[in-house]
């Protein structure tokens, strides 16, 4: 296979490669792993700065297949030393506590907390020292003739327009990026639900008050308990999605966490606040991912809400799909994973999308239901806590549904 290759006109580069990847979020930094594996070129355009998105505070909890897909890529050294390992998370209602031993459940798997800005950290380093290309802090990207034979990306660097020229561009680009627009709107086939309530997340200096993630659903709303390290928490709380974090000061936060985690004899330990922010949740699902040669993956083609902790590894699994694609392509000359990548993608990501609703309207307060629905919520979070059939499900689905089917 090729390397990539530059020309300079003028004062622009162009380049060409195999793979134009767009974001080096989790799915363009593990896509490129992947090709790199099989001997596929590619160049990762990228528009903010290396060190924006090493200290993005997002994902925490891994599926046990991606832990285990990142050691056999070669990359989970720091995350195998400093990951914490968890066999069960705690269900908190009703003034009670109850475990949902995960491991137990699901014949050994466990999940990986292990911070996604690390993960970050460990691709960009191991994909740089393996001679990679990611250009960082692009700006004014534009996709072209995605529909043709020969597509191309051209962007800006201090100045300068220069371009990529590639045979595939992976859409990686999150959310908000530029490739799912360049699919005509009238052959998008989306869906999209937005909650009425957000997330403020906070990270504090602080040693871990339990063994394991608390969900906690209350009558104030939700609240979250995760970790990051033994001295750094990272703890949610459900709130309006248009509140200010200025209407947030420490105290007030501690006092609602010290509310919706309380339980007798036990003690949430606070400590220095050095992170916080307020998030909007939605569900949203793009089906139209691919069109021509451009294919989207992750955020860039599906949204969850966090509280099913799926949207990274959904990421993953997504671009596991395309660079197998890619591969049988390139070595074998067939079409067919290519022409199967949304196919093969969509139902794990209904899945996730049915997961991560479920858990969200599980556990939050949603002011607009009626006060039936609110009992029917606890009605199903007792009869979860007490089936060991409806823990199961919900444990296979937190830990990582096994592929193909
Ligand atoms: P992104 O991470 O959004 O990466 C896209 C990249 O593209 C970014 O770096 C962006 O800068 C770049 N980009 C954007 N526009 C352009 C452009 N024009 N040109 C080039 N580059 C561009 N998921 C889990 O699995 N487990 C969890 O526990 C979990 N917890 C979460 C907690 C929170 C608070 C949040 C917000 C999310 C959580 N998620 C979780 C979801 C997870 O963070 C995302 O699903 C994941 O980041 C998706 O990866 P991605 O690579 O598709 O997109
Ligand atoms: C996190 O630690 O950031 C986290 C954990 C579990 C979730 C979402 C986020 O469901």
């Amino acid at each position: 296979m090729t390397d990539s290759s530059f020309a300079i006109s003028g004062a622009s580069i162009e380049m060409k490669t195999q793979i134009g990847i767009l974001g080096a979020g989790p799915a363009g930094l593990y896509l490129a792993h992947l090709l790199h594996r099989a001997g596929i070129d590619c160049v990762i355009l990228e528009s903010r700065s290396r060190e924006e998105i090493e200290g993005t505070i997002r994902a925490g909890v891994l599926e046990q297949w991606v832990v285990d897909l990142t050691v056999q890529l070669g990359l989970g050294e720091r995350m195998m030393r400093e990951g914490h390992f968890h066999s069960g998370v705690t269900f908190q209602f009703g003034g009670q506590r109850h475990h949902i031993d995960m491991e137990e459940l699901t014949s050994g798997k466990r999940v990986t907390v292990y911070a996604q800005h690390e993960v970050i950290k460990d691709l960009v380093a191991a994909r740089l020292a393996h001679g990679g290309k990611i250009v960082f802090s692009v700006q004014d990207v534009q996709l072209h003739n995605v529909d043709g034979d020969q597509p191309k990306i051209t962007y800006r660097v201090g100045g300068d327009t220069d371009e990529l020229r590639c045979d595939f561009i992976a859409g990686c680009d999150g959310f908000h990026g530029p490739s799912r627009q360049a699919i005509p709107v009238v052959d998008r086939v989306e869906y999209q639900k937005i909650y009425p309530f957000g997330w403020l997340g906070i990270l504090a200096r602080a040693p871990a008050s339990w063994h394991e993630l608390i969900y906690s659903r209350h009558e104030r709303g939700f609240g979250l308990l995760s970790t990051r390290s033994p001295e750094i928490q990272r703890l949610y709380l459900q709130c309006d999605p248009n509140d200010a974090i200025a209407n947030w000061p420490d105290e007030r936060i501690w006092a609602e966490m010290q509310l919706r985690f309380g339980y007798p004899g036990w003690t949430l330990i606070e400590g220095p606040i050095f992170q916080k922010n307020i998030l909007a949740m939605r569900s949203f699902v793009c089906e139209t991912m691919q069109f021509g040669r451009l294919f989207l993956a992750g955020d860039a083609a599906h949204i969850v809400p966090p509280t099913g902790a799926k949207g990274l590894n959904l990421a993953v699994a997504d671009v596991l799909v395309l660079s197998q694609g890619l591969e049988a392509w390139y070595r074998r000359g067939t079409r067919e994973g290519l022409d199967n990548y949304s196919p093969a993608c969509l139902p794990r990501i209904w899945k996730g999308e049915r997961f991560s609703w479920y858990m969200t309207t599980l556990l939050h307060l949603d002011e607009t239901e009626g006060r039936f629905e609110q009992r029917v919520r606890m009605a199903d979070l007792d009869y979860v806590v007490h089936s060991r059939a409806a823990m199961t499900a919900l444990a296979e689905n937190y830990v990582g549904l096994p592929f193909g089917n």
